[in-house]
């Protein structure tokens, strides 16, 4: 036998292997005694074998073959040059223990293949980056490489994965386990509404605040494929990969992306806080991290393709007054884009709009204190642009295929596309003092190609690299490319095209499982909002963008007197408050009233805290059930003020001391029995800040 072990003072993953075969995680859990012999964990570990099975069961390795008799999903899928099936038979070569990483070496001599599985923990984070590479001597064509496999757990009934839509990502399904395949395969050629590659699967009993949980996040934007299987002999697997058959050409060498998991005995927060770190802390390269967060306004929703300089310069000196640092010029500034059926590449200025180029109304943004940002959407076409007509074949798949939005996608595995994109958007850069760059990609491709992504991540990659100052958000319709492979490359992510605040509520509470409040973008919309017709009350809509990165997205000459004070002022909170925030932990409280959607989030050193309690409806029971807290010392004590009392409602009649003083309670109490709050409408949130004393 041979094994291998990687801890991190929280959890271990022990592989074990039977002479020179492939290993298979025979432990993954909470970090074992120093000494453990790892022989006999093995061998007690091992499974019986009863009637109508083989001699002897399978492994369940890290990558498993189909020459293995083994039962389930093979993690390799490939075939040679004349299409003929591939089964390999890995054999081990050498294994590089350095640190915190484990490289593995297989090799199938008879195929002419290598495969490789890369393990490497982090102290700080808790996160386990898990990679595997295959080559080959001679082209092969790929159907499906999972990265290292990873069992799932047997105490647990059920399995959380994501799923959305336009204006309604990060949506929870709960799976039972059961016998067979649960499967997501997708097709769309980005990472998608539709498809967010994560997982978490919680024990039995697990819950947010406790219990154990595994986490998953597969680090790729060009759609992934998860297999979560369990086989008739109970074993679970969970493969995470490109989606199938995406690798359209030959090739020698193929490399998954990042798999990251993490393993909590602190329920679903366990896994949120390893990666909402690990994403701030471990894979983001903000060009200044030093420098705060600043107040976004972005014009969208206030003029849409409509821009006039004078109203543009109007909105930006209300917008800079509200409190807004840096001034985001979005969709229609650029060839003749009057609206959503022409001109997508053709980025030079409108002259029409612009009759002296962006100068002006830059220079009117920095004089009101604000950076400037400006929008592209590189990797798009309209059929009805002057590129287009120069260039059809620049666009991908085939002349009569459906638009999306009125576009195609351009072929992002040409080196000449990539140029073109380059020098265009370069110029803007060069010509401009911009910080930002919000780069969209609203529509799914016509057909899903991983050249696609490597030619995104490598134009990306130039551009960052030609200019390091200027931070990128990822925005496709929203959040439709939300990972970890793009946040390898972007600042932050534009959750949704919801601005409605109640629907935010809901999205940001399922994204902060996987990502910080520095990424997180968060906007207040219109009051009247355009993408469901709400009518919000600016307390609540001013509240839910101050959970996460703030902004504004309005027309603020909309605002009334009223409304403009309210904003400004919870801008200024979120002003004095997001440097500490932006180190803190996201912690989803578990809440007893099903209408009430809560958080903590928590400084990193304990000290301090805020809770937001939104009521997303109305609740069943009469009033509030006590909301209780988490991750607190028991026996310190915490000064805890609402601070925005004063929104209380006429009909709260009654006394909750925190409706008119602030209280000092242990950490016991307060996440055992929890914060009494008072009665409020819905669509309403409540805001406790909390302090150890
Ligand atoms: C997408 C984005 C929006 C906006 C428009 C512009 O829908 O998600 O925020 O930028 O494109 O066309």
């Amino acid at each position: 036998m041979r094994h291998w072990s990687l801890a991190d003072g929280r959890q271990s993953l022990i592989l074990a292997s039977d002479g020179a075969r492939l290993p298979q995680i025979v432990y993954w859990g909470p970090q074992l005694p120093e000494g453990e012999d790892l022989a006999a964990l093995t061998a007690a570990g091992a499974l019986d074998v009863t009637g109508g099975m083989l001699d002897r069961t399978p492994d369940l390795s890290i990558c498993p073959e189909a020459t293995q008799s083994f039962p389930g999903q093979p993690g390799l899928m490939l075939r040679d040059a004349e299409g003929t099936s591939i089964l390999p038979a890995f054999r081990f070569v050498e294994a590089e223990e350095e640190g915190d990483r484990l490289v593995l070496l297989y090799r199938d001599q008879r195929h002419g293949l290598t495969y490789r599985a890369t393990f490497a923990t982090c102290g700080d984070t808790h996160v386990i980056e898990a990679r595997s590479t295959i080559e080959s001597a001679a082209p092969v064509h790929l159907h499906w490489l999972a990265a290292p496999v990873f069992p799932g757990p047997q105490l647990s009934d059920e399995m959380h994965d994501f799923a959305g839509r336009w204006c309604g990502e990060f949506q929870m399904n709960a799976t039972p386990w059961s016998p067979g395949i649960r499967c997501r395969d997708n097709r769309t050629g980005r990472t998608g509404h539709e498809h967010f590659p994560g997982l978490i699967v919680p024990c039995r009993g697990a819950t947010n605040t406790q219990g154990q949980t595994f986490g998953f996040q597969y680090g790729w934007s060009g759609g992934h494929r998860m297999v979560a299987e369990e086989l008739s002999d109970g074993r679970r697997q969970i493969q995470f990969g490109h989606a199938a058959g995406t690798e359209t050409s030959p090739g020698m060498r193929f490399e998954s992306a990042t798999l990251y998991a993490v393993f909590s005995d602190e329920g679903i927060n366990g896994c949120a806080v390893a990666f909402q770190r690990h994403l701030r802390d471990r894979i983001l390269r903000f060009p200044r991290p030093d420098r705060p967060r600043p107040v976004h306004y972005n014009c969208w929703e206030a003029v849409y393709f409509d821009h006039n300089m004078p109203e543009l310069k109007e909105i930006a000196t209300r917008a800079a007054a509200l409190g807004a640092e840096r001034f985001v010029l979005d969709d229609g500034w650029f060839g003749n884009r009057d609206d959503d059926t022409r001109a997508l590449s053709d980025w030079v200025v409108d002259a029409r709009k612009y009759p002296d180029g962006l100068g002006p109304l830059i220079e009117h943004v920095h004089a009101l204190g604000m950076t400037f940002g400006i929008w592209f959407e590189p990797e798009m076409i309209n059929p009805d642009s002057e590129v287009h007509r120069r260039h059809p074949d620049w666009a991908l798949g085939p002349d009569d295929q459906i638009l999306g939005r009125n576009q195609k996608a351009l072929d992002m595995a040409r080196a000449e596309v990539r140029d073109f994109l380059f020098d265009r958007i370069g110029a803007i850069l060069s010509a401009h003092p911009v910080d930002y760059v919000k780069w969209d990609h609203n529509r799914v491709l016509p057909m899903a190609d991983a050249a696609q992504t490597r030619g995104t991540y490598a134009l990306i990659d130039r551009l960052r690299h030609a200019f390091p100052q200027v931070e990128i958000e990822s925005c496709a319709s929203g959040g439709g490319r939300i990972d970890f492979g793009i946040l390898g490359r972007t600042h932050r992510v534009w959750l949704s095209d919801s601005n409605d605040a109640l629907e935010r509520l809901k999205i940001q509470h399922n994204a902060a499982i996987f990502l910080p409040f520095v990424v997180t973008g968060s906007h207040v919309g219109p009051r009247e909002c355009h993408t469901s017709g709400r009518v919000l009350d600016i307390r609540f809509r001013a509240w839910v963008a101050a959970q996460r990165h703030m902004g504004f997205e309005m027309d603020p000459r909309e605002l009334d007197e009223e409304e403009a004070r309210v904003l400004t002022e919870v801008t200024e909170w979120w002003k004095r408050n997001r440097e500490w925030m932006g180190r803190a932990d996201i912690l989803r409280l578990d809440s007893a009233d099903p209408a009430v959607i809560a958080e903590q989030q928590q400084a990193e050193d304990g000290g301090r805290f805020v809770v937001f309690a939104g009521k997303a409806a109305t609740s069943t029971q009469t009033v509030p059930r006590p909301l209780r807290l988490t991750r607190l010392s028991p026996h310190a004590r915490y000064r805890i003020e609402l601070l925005n009392r004063g929104d209380a409602s006429g009909l709260s009649r009654g006394e909750p001391v925190l409706k008119s003083q602030p209280v000092v309670l242990s950490g016991q109490y307060l996440m055992n029995h929890g914060l009494t709050l008072p009665w409020s409408f819905p669509e309403r949130m409540w805001v406790v800040e909390g302090e150890r004393v």
